[in-house]
């Protein structure tokens, strides 16, 4: 298939272009490079002897997404391109729902127009919000959302599914993801935050190479079995094949699809903290401090309808993503 990928060169982004072009697809990114960086294009031709079709181009510009649906024969849209700080959509709650809501209804606006009717979105664990119920399942209720970066992820999922409904042959897929980290196996590819990062594994790649003193652990008197809050940690590339076998859902019938992208198993933080360390025979110090707002205890993912439907199913194990994510540390920090 040819496939346009937005926000082609960002973390998510970048992995799932490099295991489309391994499966055999063509790939066209978009990305206005507002997280991310050109080089990265070398990087998947370097990993995987092909180089995707690329435009800097902003979903918020009409015109420029005009050119790329012009220009090429698009079968399907992974749609990954949108900003996704937490704390900074608190602080900047209208460029969020602009570029978030308003640049995905551009894109499906032109998708319309010129007739590709399948669409990946990205969208997160965050819509279930304190779930109601772990191992979560896609028919667990969607919760209270606590910032305006997750209040668009459902509002997307709410204004894509209504879409559908007027749109009965388009198919749409919400991959509601749970915590990528890792790194391509290269350490060419991975997620390199600006700043200091807000999320568990790149504030400790970050301790680990040396830039930040020690890890802050936020509360240890959570209902998890050691106090500290529990996730479901997924490797990148994982993920991003999740991808992949999604584009054979698009034989079937159209609808609209959901599926959780997780492994099922839920880690502490420092479970987290304690494999990195036995991993990659480093010390990664650290000190409890108090919850930070808006926190939940559990949030793990029953992944088996994506097993059943779409014959995926994560492989990685905690090791391999905590080296691999120190690896990438190391090259690119
Ligand atoms: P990322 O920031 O690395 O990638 C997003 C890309 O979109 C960036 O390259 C950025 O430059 C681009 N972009 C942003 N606004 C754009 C615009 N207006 N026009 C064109 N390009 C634009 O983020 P990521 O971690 O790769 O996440 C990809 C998607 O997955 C996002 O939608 C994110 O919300 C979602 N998601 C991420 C996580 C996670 O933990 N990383 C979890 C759940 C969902
Ligand atoms: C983050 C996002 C959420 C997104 C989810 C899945 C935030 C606030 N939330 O949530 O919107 O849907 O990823 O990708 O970014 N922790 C520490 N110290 C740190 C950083 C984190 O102890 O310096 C703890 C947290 O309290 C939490 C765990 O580590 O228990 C994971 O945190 P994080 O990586 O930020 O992910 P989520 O909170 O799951």
């Amino acid at each position: 298939m040819n496939i346009l990928v937005s926000g082609g060169t960002g973390y998510i982004g970048s992995h799932t272009c490099v295991e489309l072009l391994n499966a055999g697809h063509d790939v066209v990114i978009f990305d206005n490079l507002s997280n991310s960086s050109e080089d990265v294009l070398d990087k998947i031709e370097e990993i995987c002897g092909k180089r995707p079709k690329f435009y800097k181009a902003d979903m918020l510009c009409p015109d420029e997404l005009e050119s790329v649906f012009s220009e090429n024969t698009i079968d399907a849209v992974i749609h990954f391109a949108g900003l996704k700080a937490v704390g900074e959509s608190v602080a900047k709650p209208w460029e969020y729902y602009n570029n978030n809501v308003c640049g995905t209804l551009n894109l499906i606006h032109i998708m319309d127009k010129y007739g590709v009717k399948k669409l990946v979105f990205s969208s997160s664990a965050t819509v279930y919000g304190d779930p109601a119920f772990v191992p979560i399942t896609e028919e667990c209720p969607l919760g209270i959302t606590t910032n305006p970066y997750g209040e668009t992820k459902k509002m997307l999922e709410r204004i894509l599914s209504d879409y559908q409904k007027a749109k009965a042959d388009w198919h749409i897929v919400l991959l509601r993801y749970f915590n990528p980290i890792g790194a391509h196996e290269s350490g060419l590819i991975g997620e390199k935050p600006n700043g200091i990062p807000n999320n568990l594994m790149p504030y400790i790649m970050q301790v680990a190479v040396g830039k930040l003193t020690q890890l802050r652990v936020f509360g240890d008197d959570y209902h998890t079995p050691d106090g500290t809050g529990v996730r479901d940690y997924i490797h990148v590339v994982d993920l991003a094949k999740g991808h992949v076998a999604v584009m054979k859902k698009f034989e079937d019938a159209p609808g609209v699809f959901i599926y959780n992208l997780g492994t099922g198993v839920g880690y502490s933080v420092l479970d987290i903290v304690h494999a990195f360390e036995k991993a990659n025979q480093i010390d990664i110090p650290y000190v409890i401090t108090e919850r930070r707002p808006g926190d939940i205890d559990s949030c793990y993912s029953d992944p088996s309808k994506a097993e059943k439907e779409l014959g995926w199913k994560a492989q990685f194990d905690l090791e391999t993503m905590c080296r691999d994510s120190y690896r990438f540390a190391k090259k690119s920090l």
